[in-house]
């Protein structure tokens, strides 16, 4: 098996909103393999890009890292502070493709500028290898080489996503984390960035892609993790997650979307809302809209556990784990909980 490159322990993450604490991740745990492609999947507001900008170093200025540690090729990172992220992770070890490129490209700067200054930092490049490996990671995600030194107001909206998926990609990092990378997209370039992002992999790259799209991660990633409401509900092996997975909101979530495998398959809304966040509640956050809901599940919150006791990376924060089988359900979905 190949070694953590990056692993994430027991983070928590609040927000200061209005004079409320708002926890946006809470006690999350996570492994990628050098190699590896993970998927990180979940409902809008489940916390997934404030993990990632916890990676990063990229939080907003209100939210806190509380507890945890984050390791990166086995150092410790969650301490480093923004200014010595970026010197010395940033880029040239983990790029981010933010949610959001709206803002992250300096619209006084040409791109090529832009491509030049962190090269400088971050490698010994010359200006003109710099200018050439730019155009080719432009070449790759469809944009004219031509365009390098180009502003960004210069381009529309969806070329400025390109070029900070360029500007993420052309020193090599190792790993990449890309949040919705391609949302603001067309099908067609889409799919072109997802061909790129694949061929990556014969390069050695790592990548958490987070995605709301469940069926993308079958098909693209190793690994999954699936967030709610802030927690990691399930982690382990795509094919294994897809055959057998053990947390409720992990089967609703891919009777949810269309199956590239069963293309009649017929689907289904997870019914509920996903709770509000605020502090943490003292019971399962899914157990207002999970079939499989008993007693139990209001006593205490669940903790990630492993499933295996063979080694395999597969965790499951559900105190019903071992008894949860898709095939029988409780009850249909209502979204009120039961008493089986
Ligand atoms: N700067 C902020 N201040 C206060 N609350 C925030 C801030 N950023 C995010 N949040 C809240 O934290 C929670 C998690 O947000 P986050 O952006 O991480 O979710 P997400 O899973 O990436 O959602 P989406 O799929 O919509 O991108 C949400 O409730 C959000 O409203
Ligand atoms: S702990 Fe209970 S409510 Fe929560 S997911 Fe498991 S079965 Fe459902
Ligand atoms: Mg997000």
């Amino acid at each position: 098996m190949n070694d953590p490159i990056l692993d994430v322990t027991d983070v928590t993450v609040t927000y200061q909103d209005g004079g409320q604490t708002v926890t946006a991740v809470s006690d999350a745990s996570l492994t990628i393999n050098d190699g590896e492609y993970l998927g990180l999947v979940g409902e809008s507001g489940s916390g997934k890009s404030t993990l990632a900008k916890t990676i990063i170093g990229a939080l907003d200025d209100n939210g806190t890292i509380e507890s945890g540690t984050i390791r990166y090729k086995g150092r410790e990172i969650q301490d480093m502070g923004r200014k010595q992220l970026n010197r010395e992770i940033r880029w040239k070890e983990i790029s981010w493709i933010p949610q959001s490129s709206m803002n992250s490209l300096d619209p006084l700067k040409r791109i090529s500028q832009q491509a030049i200054e962190l090269a400088k930092v971050h490698t010994d490049f010359t200006k003109a290898e710099t200018k050439e490996r730019l155009s080719e990671a432009f070449e790759v995600v469809g944009l004219p080489p031509n365009r390098i030194n180009d502003y960004p107001h210069e381009f529309s909206g969806g070329m400025n996503q390109r070029a900070i998926i360029a500007l993420s990609i052309f020193l090599e990092p190792s790993l990449i984390i890309a949040d919705e990378p391609t949302t603001a997209l067309d099908v067609i370039m889409q799919d072109q960035i997802f061909r790129y992002l694949e061929e990556l992999r014969d390069r050695g790259t790592t990548m958490m892609l987070i995605t709301h799209d469940i069926s993308l991660v079958f098909e693209f990633c190793d690994t999954i993790s699936i967030m709610h409401a802030a927690q990691i509900a399930e982690s382990g092996p795509v094919g294994e997650l897809y055959t057998d997975p053990r947390h409720p909101y992990s089967i609703l979530l891919q009777e949810a979307f269309p199956d590239f495998h069963e293309t009649n398959k017929e689907l289904s809304e997870i019914s509920g809302y996903p709770p509000q966040l605020g502090p943490n509640p003292d019971f399962c956050s899914f157990a207002e809209r999970c079939p499989w809901a008993g007693e139990e599940c209001y006593d205490g919150q669940p903790e990630l556990e492993s499933v295996r006791d063979d080694g395999v990376y597969h965790t499951v924060a559900c105190v019903r784990k071992d008894e949860i089988d898709r095939e029988n359900r409780p009850t249909q979905l209502t979204g009120e909980p039961t008493d089986d």
